[in-house]
């Protein structure tokens, strides 16, 4: 049988699945809410074992993903919500949804890293998007091409944590107008000169992308809905990517258990769970996740 190339490209292999299922433990009868459902692969083993799509919810803020989903599970049986997270969480808020388990599995798919056209590939040159969500105004060329000096080595330092951000924003206000991924690579490389086992370009990568998708402050706005998303004795998962991410999961859960009378949440990992060696083997994009679950208490011991 002849595999489709783009098949291959755009497979997404969900991380850390075993311990999410470990973790969450779903069981029959219990619904779901996945806010980063992509290409299901989470969704789709977990709603297999709770037996049952209904008062179910799966939310992407990227139409492909969304239109990946739907060939997977039938729309009729399952809501799927195309939306940022923040907005689907105060909408389902209220409503006054509530549900058994909830997965927040963050940022990129493989095949936003895999093809060039989305712009968010140091190795696939394309055009300057990085947008999860294609109707979004704010593409990643305004970033590059538009933002002062101090708006871009703000950005490099606050998402990228880059120790160069103000010779790569010089070097970028230099090259202007930049126009494909390649150059924006190149510009940084230059800037870098040496080669580390890290693409140079990486830490601005991740910056333009986080800004560009407003990522951390959905995340930390969010992290504040989603425990009243949760019925009593419900189970949140949040698998974050990189450290300014995980600090705010953290950070969140942290401020929301702990003994005291008004803690809404108790914590079931101690420490972020990470990848087995095997699995970064498989899955090199498991190398940095960082996965932390938490239980909502039940206040009246039901
Ligand atoms: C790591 S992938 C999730 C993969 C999924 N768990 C699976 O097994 O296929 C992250 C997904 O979250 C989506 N995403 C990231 N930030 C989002 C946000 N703020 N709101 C909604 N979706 C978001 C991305 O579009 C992407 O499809």
């Amino acid at each position: 049988m002849h595999q489709n190339k783009n098949q291959n490209i755009n497979k997404h292999i969900p991380v850390l699945l075993n311990e999410v299922i470990e973790y969450l433990s779903p069981r029959p009868g219990q619904n779901y809410l996945d806010l980063t459902a992509g290409y299901g692969g989470h969704a789709k083993v977990i709603t297999d074992k709770i037996g049952s799509l209904n008062q179910s919810v799966l939310v992407d803020r990227d139409k492909n993903a969304i239109e990946e989903l739907k060939k997977v599970f039938p729309a009729n049986k399952i809501e799927i919500r195309w939306q940022d997270f923040y907005s689907a969480s105060q909408a389902l808020k209220q409503a006054g949804r509530q549900f058994d388990l909830i997965l927040a599995d963050l940022g990129v798919s493989s095949p936003h890293l895999n093809e060039g056209m989305r712009g968010f590939s140091i190795n696939n040159s394309g055009p300057l998007d990085m947008r999860m969500d294609q109707s979004q105004l704010l593409t990643a060329e305004q970033v590059v091409n538009n933002y002062s000096e101090a708006q871009l080595v703000d950005i490099l330092r606050r998402y990228g944590q880059e120790p160069k951000a103000v010779s790569i924003a010089k070097a970028i206000i230099k090259s202007r107008p930049v126009s494909s991924t390649n150059e924006l690579a190149s510009i940084v490389a230059q800037v870098w000169r040496k080669r580390g086992k890290l693409h140079p370009a990486t830490r601005t990568f991740q910056a333009i992308r986080i800004a560009v998708n407003n990522e951390l402050e959905l995340l930390e706005k969010s992290l504040t809905l989603w425990p009243d998303l949760l019925k009593p004795d419900g189970r949140i998962a949040v698998i974050s990517f990189h450290s300014l991410e995980d600090r705010l999961v953290k950070q969140a859960f942290k401020a929301l258990s702990g003994n005291r009378l008004d803690a809404e949440l108790q914590l079931i990992t101690k420490r972020p769970v990470t990848a087995s060696p095997n699995e970064v083997v498989h899955n090199p994009r498991a190398r940095s996740a960082k996965l932390r679950v938490a239980v909502k208490i039940n206040k009246k011991g039901n």
